[in-house]
């Protein structure tokens, strides 16, 4: 049996969910939330000790200024009425990505990752403003300023993603089978599950089904 310590998610499909059953894409967002918190619940039952969760990416500023804006709203009223709740169920908050929002959101993310600092029964990756290739290219630049040698060491020591294991579960819901510039590096040995349904519509079962499935692989990184 495969231990498992990461799961990583693309959250993909709200805006289909929302067109088909509330002609809106944002209120798919809203629904997404819901089973975020599910996810959450699951993750903490499963003694999943990161999960990291794409929520905005660099590419995602193309969308329209509503969606946008919506979709930070949902951000600050999720982190403003949970972050105790986290903190209680001893969850760690960290933003990866660039934090360059609102002075508003800058500030409640910066002070939802202080809060749940010390906290270590699961910690939680939120990727906002988070692009693969952006993070990579930051890292060789950061190498080559402090002259270091370009190793695989060196390399992930300067990744956001430092100190954390690389994911043993990538999840993308929606139908859809790409990476979308997310952990571009990190996934290298990733397990990939496409699952069908849409994020709204995921549940806990599904996301059992996919550990389960997970457990019994027989993970061979290059060996046999
Ligand atoms: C992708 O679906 C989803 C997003 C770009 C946003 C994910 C956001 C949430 C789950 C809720 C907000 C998160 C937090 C932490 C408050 P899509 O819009 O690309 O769906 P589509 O492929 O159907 O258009």
């Amino acid at each position: 049996m495969n231990p498992l310590k990461h799961v990583a998610i693309i959250m993909d499909g709200n805006g289909r969910w929302g067109l088909k059953y509330r002609n809106s894409r944002n209120e798919g967002h809203r629904e997404g939330i819901n089973t975020l918190e599910k996810i959450i619940k699951e993750s903490l039952k499963n003694n999943i000790k990161f999960l990291t969760l794409y929520a905005f990416s660099t590419e995602n500023w193309k969308r329209p200024k509503n969606e946008i804006s919506f979709l930070f709203k949902l951000l600050e009223n999720f982190l403003q009425t949970k972050i105790k709740d986290l903190h209680n169920k001893n969850i760690k908050l960290k933003i990866i990505g660039t934090i360059n929002f609102s002075k508003k959101i800058n500030r409640l993310l910066q002070s939802s990752e202080k809060i749940t600092s010390k906290n270590n029964k699961l910690q939680i990756n939120l990727a906002l403003n988070y692009g693969s290739k952006a993070e990579l290219i930051n890292a060789f630049k950061l190498i080559n300023k402090n002259k270091e040698k370009i190793t695989e060491k060196n390399l992930i020591r300067n990744l956001q993603t430092k100190n954390i294991p690389d994911p043993d579960i990538l999840i993308r819901t929606g139908n859809t089978r790409r990476l979308s510039n997310f952990l571009l590096w990190q996934l290298a040995y990733t397990e990939i599950f496409f699952e069908k349904k849409l994020w709204p519509e995921f549940n806990e079962s599904d996301f059992r089904k996919i550990i389960n499935n997970y457990k019994k692989i027989k993970r061979n990184y290059g060996s046999i």
